[in-house]
């Protein structure tokens, strides 16, 4: 079995920690898909510790309390604050030297390889300090990880921000004399050959991947890129559906995360979400929704959705008043200026439409900026007549499955079937099928796919539904962390091959 042999690795703990004014701690659920992915786990009969960074600098003395807390109750370990690091930085500048770290090796993950792995080069920024951050937090989270390390032990590692970690642990592992299993999943998409060959490190970061013996991407695209990659970089082609890298063999699959529906069917069957539902169908009353939640990025296309919006309103004059769009944009990364930016540039837009085609009475475009909670979440979802994801580039999307799974029982009469308007720059448009497929760099179209999206009769939208359904259901968190640890644990492997 799995048991007590599974660390999962990433950049962000599950929960983040923050404190008040009265020096009190509070934990709270982190935000984005990589979280939502790995809940899967939870469902997995399994023990497993997560290390992770917990979202703020903790001072010293009150370590111990926040580290017992999140052990105990989150199985969580943080990185910044490991013994050893508390230890090599003790002479004064220890937390706030390492928590500096940490910001930086952000901003060069946050600011180079996010941008990158999305095809922004225009927005890359990269310098050898910064590079230099990304190594140094990347050895602290290997040091961390291997000061628990035990013969047998499944270590997988998550996203973008720790491509160094598996060739580091796996040298670590190796100097230590235990055998462990090393994964990698990447929850961004893997950009062509071409793009990712214009990074300065290509080389260091492939062969960080490569320390892994198994490594997942979401699509086949991504894939074929990555082994694209690998062989324009460092010369290395597919062997019998492996890479062999040196001594070792490393397999490289495709495996795309997904959502636990039955998390939010069962948050529909609570009276307070029907009451939540039955309420916004109330203040939206005669209006067809259109629900979008999006971290506040880039990525997320937020400015051609409302564009296209606009092109909407102005192509169907007829619609002006008989539809809203519900923006939920969720906090994220504010520090970087190119968000910051972004907010303004939206709200921009939200105040152009909402004055072009809004009066006293109608607000064509609802923007909160904030996060909400599961349950309104769940409502919004199945409240609203279409979503609409419009990013330009997206590793999967969760939102898409999340709303999907919003109308995936005959919950309630006030529950429309539900139409998905899907960029088809999300990795998600390859796993869902029945869904409108847009460009959103093409206003016109996606305008029209607007109105086909809300014009959609019943039957069809439900014909639709069901098969992106049969998707949601199938393809759930839970199978993708068993299915990806199976494959990473080698007595399995052994099992199957002389099977
Ligand atoms: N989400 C969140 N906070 C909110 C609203 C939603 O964390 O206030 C979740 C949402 O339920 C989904 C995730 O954020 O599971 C977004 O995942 P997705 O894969 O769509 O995009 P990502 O944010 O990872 O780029
Ligand atoms: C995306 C990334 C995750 C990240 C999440 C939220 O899903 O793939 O690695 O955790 O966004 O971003 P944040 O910067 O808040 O961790």
């Amino acid at each position: 079995g799995l048991e007590n042999r599974v660390k999962i690795a990433s950049n962000r703990l599950p929960v983040s920690v923050s404190v008040n004014d009265q020096g009190q701690y509070t934990f709270s659920r982190s935000s984005g898909g990589l979280v939502t992915g790995l809940g899967g786990l939870k469902g997995a009969d399994l023990e497993y510790t997560w290390y992770g960074w917990p979202g703020i600098e903790i001072p010293h003395h009150d370590l111990q309390q926040v580290t017992t807390k999140l052990r105990e109750e989150h199985s969580a370990v943080p990185v910044l604050l490991d013994q050893q690091l508390a230890e090599r930085y003790y002479d004064g500048f220890s937390s706030e030297y390492s928590s500096s770290l940490i910001r930086t090796s952000l901003k060069s993950a946050d600011s180079t390889v996010w941008p990158l792995l999305h095809y922004q080069l225009d927005k890359v920024s990269y310098d050898e300090d910064t590079i230099a951050a990304y190594r140094k937090a990347n050895q602290m989270f290997a040091d961390t990880i291997a000061r628990d390390l035990k013969e047998g032990d499944l270590v997988w590692i998550q996203d973008y921000h720790l491509m160094l970690v598996p060739e580091l642990l796996r040298q670590r592992a190796q100097e230590m004399k235990v055998s462990i299993r090393l994964g990698f999943f990447l929850h961004t998409p893997f950009p062509g050959e071409d793009f990712f060959t214009t990074l300065p490190s290509k080389n260091e970061i492939l062969d960080g991947i490569l320390g892994s013996d198994v490594i997942g991407f979401h699509t086949d695209e991504y894939r074929r890129h990555f082994l694209d990659a690998c062989s324009e970089v460092l010369g290395l082609r597919l062997f019998d559906d492996k890479l062999k890298v040196k001594d070792r063999e490393v397999k490289v699959q495709t495996l795309p995360v997904g959502i636990e529906p039955s998390d939010f069917h069962k948050r529909l069957d609570k009276d307070e979400v029907q009451e939540m539902i039955r309420s916004t169908k109330k203040n939206f009353s005669g209006l067809k929704i259109l629900v979008g939640v999006d971290r506040l990025d880039y990525i997320k296309g937020i400015p051609q959705k409302l564009q296209a919006i606009d092109e909407f309103f102005q192509n169907h004059p007829d619609q002006v008043g008989r539809v809203v769009l519900v923006q939920v944009t969720i906090p994220s990364r504010a520090n970087l200026e190119l968000n910051q930016n972004l907010r303004t540039e939206v709200q921009e837009l939200v105040g152009k439409v909402n004055g072009k085609y809004g009066n006293v009475n109608y607000v064509p475009v609802h923007f909160l900026y904030k996060s909400v909670s599961p349950v309104e979440l769940t409502a919004l979802y199945a409240a609203a007549d279409v979503c609409f994801i419009s990013s330009t580039r997206d590793g999967l999307n969760l939102v898409c499955y999340e709303y999907v799974a919003c109308h995936d029982h005959d919950c309630s009469a006030d529950t429309p079937p539900g139409v998905l308007l899907l960029s088809k720059f999300a990795g998600a448009s390859s796993t869902l099928k029945g869904c409108l497929l847009v460009n959103p760099w093409d206003k016109t179209r996606c305008a029209d796919a607007v109105a086909q999206a809300v014009q959609m009769e019943p039957s069809e939208a439900m014909k639709r539904m069901k098969e992106m359904r049969s998707t949601v259901d199938q393809q759930t968190s839970f199978a993708w962390a068993v299915s990806f640890l199976r494959a990473l644990d080698q007595k399995e492997q052994e099992a199957v091959d002389s099977s």
